[in-house]
């Protein structure tokens, strides 16, 4: 079975193809990060004209890299939440286009079940299992019992830890999108400025606003007082919290359930510190991580997620599809 992805949510406009919910026979991606970067953040209405003027010509490419037609192509599946509305439009439309087009059955899939099944592409899932599901919006803990099937056991109260990867990014001046500038400077640091315990309370949820409001805290006192900042110090320090909250929610999760598997899913989970110390702690338990170019927005996830999601449910959702600004897993998978 053929299946072609798109996904459009955010700041990145792509399209893959994959076979027989596994191989990958393309995963055409553009990116429009050096557009927002100086405007320290994703610009949406920039985001959706930027999809509009790439959308066709990422599809044909995908198409060509894929050494097929659109008539071999046996079902669309496309980002239809949550993300940036404007930007989920463009690719749903020229995906309800291309599906019309060529009378090919087409489904609407969740972005996070994509995050989730970019563990698919050169793992196998092996079910119970408890995804930490780490990206710029979310911060949860996903148990699986069997494919396609998603229950919450907890997220944050406030922010993501990805958001406050960037936030702090920003404030130390090192760039959009903070978390690859922080896990570059950690490496060239050690974590020796004070930051606040892990809050053990809550079993599975998390927290990090009070994290990030630290970070601004005492960079603004250093400030006051004139004393310099030692950034990778500081970006060590920052990350080795703000990761061993996750460790911490994660082992408790997998204890609970009794999980065979463990992985990762979402944009952060690209973060050098935050792998190895999946390995380090889950060495009891199969673990999967998703291979580096899968972790942020693409469409292959999307595909390798639709071919999953179709095999549970195989209905055609033609024009129907909408977009959704906010959209939870649990409920709209
Ligand atoms: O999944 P994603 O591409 O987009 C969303 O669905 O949100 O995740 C983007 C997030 C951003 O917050 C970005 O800073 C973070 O993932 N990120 C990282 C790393 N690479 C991307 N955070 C920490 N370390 C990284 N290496
Ligand atoms: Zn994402």
């Amino acid at each position: 079975m053929i299946v072609m992805g798109v996904e459009t949510s955010c700041d990145e406009t792509s399209v893959a193809i994959s076979k027989d919910g596994k191989t990958m026979l393309s995963n055409v991606v553009l990116s429009q990060m050096e557009l927002h970067a100086s405007f320290g953040g994703v610009v949406p209405e920039i985001a959706s004209r930027e999809h509009v003027k790439g959308i066709t010509a990422v599809f044909e490419e995908a198409l060509k890299q894929a050494k097929i037609t659109a008539k071999d192509v046996d079902l669309v599946a496309v980002t239809k939440g949550p993300g940036l509305i404007g930007s989920l439009l463009v690719g749903i439309n020229a995906a309800k286009a291309f599906a019309f087009a060529h009378q090919i059955p087409i489904i609407g899939v969740h972005h996070i079940a994509g995050h989730i099944y970019a563990n698919q592409i050169e793992g196998e899932m092996r079910f119970p299992l408890v995804c930490l599901v780490v990206s710029g919006g979310h911060t949860e803990l996903i148990l699986m019992r069997d494919h396609y099937r998603f229950e919450k056991l907890g997220e944050t109260l406030d922010d993501a830890v990805g958001e406050a990867f960037d936030k702090v990014a920003r404030v130390l001046g090192l760039g959009y999108p903070g978390g690859p500038k922080i896990d570059a400077q950690a490496v060239k640091g050690t974590p020796s400025y004070p930051m606040p315990d892990v809050p053990r309370k809550d079993e599975f949820t998390f927290s990090y606003s009070g994290l990030k409001s630290h970070v601004i805290n005492l960079l603004n006192t250093m400030k006051m007082k004139g004393e310099t900042v030692n950034v990778p110090n500081m970006c060590a320090s920052f990350q080795e919290a703000a990761v061993e909250q996750l460790i911490y929610k994660s082992r408790q999760a997998v204890d609970a359930i009794g999980a065979t598997m463990f992985m990762i899913a979402g944009g952060v989970a690209a973060n050098k510190r935050l792998r190895a110390r999946v390995e380090e702690t889950f060495k009891d338990v199969e673990v999967l991580v998703p291979p580096f170019t899968y972790c942020t927005d693409n469409a292959a996830m999307m595909s390798i997620a639709g071919y999953y999601r179709y095999q549970m449910r195989p209905d055609n959702e033609g024009l129907s599809i909408n977009g959704y600004p906010r959209l939870d897993l649990t409920e709209n998978d």
